[in-house]
């Protein structure tokens, strides 16, 4: 599976031929100021919630790429009036199988208000799980969420995540404690954090940071770094 990360909760996979966008918030990042988000076009859109700071560069994104976008019911209706219709609604609790694997919405504890004031529906995680090289890989893309005891039920179903990608910013999510625990409950091998120092509200400390992950595999990337992850 290869890795790239655009900053704050924007991280795009590879599966199996196909590239998978979660939460894009590029263009009013001055940390991502050197993505170009016009080269971005990927196959498929991920996004965890309403929130500005998850969604938005989806339309511009999903306009020059038409990739699905798969959301709450509510957030797909969002994005139906502004043009987009290749869409997939979800809601938490659901499973589908797309053509690189099987996502499962899963919860998440926090808020998905839309910027013009409508309601998002549930905040969501997704777990994706897909075969590759004959071997099933679990990955887990937390969104924005609380540490919430649901995340046990993420282990009791597929066992082990091999990668957690975890909010640890504090203040708006869990923070670093919590998001330990958290990779504790599902089971993860290695852990990707998201959702920190984009602006003050949520700055980390890295060395703290990397101490309490001791007991896991620790990916960080940097802004517009590309990792092939196994
Ligand atoms: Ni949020
Ligand atoms: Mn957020």
């Amino acid at each position: 599976m290869n890795v790239t990360y655009f900053g704050h909760s924007c991280f795009q996979l590879t599966i199996n031929g196909k590239t998978i966008l979660f939460d894009p918030f590029i263009t009013p990042n001055d940390l991502a100021k050197d993505i170009d988000v016009s080269q971005i076009k990927p196959d498929y859109i991920l996004v965890s919630h309403g929130h500005f700071d998850h969604i938005n560069d989806v339309e511009q994104i999903a306009k020059q790429s038409n990739a699905k976008v798969v959301a709450s019911w509510e957030v797909i209706e969002y994005f139906k009036k502004k043009g987009l219709e290749n869409v997939h609604p979800m809601n938490t609790g659901g499973t589908w199988e797309f053509d690189f694997g099987i996502v499962k919405c899963v919860t998440a504890v926090h808020s998905s208000g839309l910027p013009d004031g409508t309601d998002g529906g549930s905040p969501m995680g997704f777990v994706i799980s897909f075969m590759e090289d004959d071997v099933n890989k679990n990955v887990y893309f937390a969104g924005d969420t609380a540490l919430t005891y649901d995340m046990k039920l993420i282990e009791e179903t597929y066992d082990h995540i091999d990668f957690a990608i975890l909010p640890v910013g504090d203040n708006l999510t869990m923070g670093i404690d919590d998001a330990v625990k958290a990779a504790t409950f599902v089971n993860a091998d290695t852990v990707i954090p998201m959702h920190y120092d984009t602006f003050g509200l949520i700055e980390i400390d890295h060395e703290y940071l990397k101490d309490a992950f001791n007991d896991f595999e620790l990916q960080m990337f940097n802004i517009g770094e590309e990792k092939t992850l196994n």
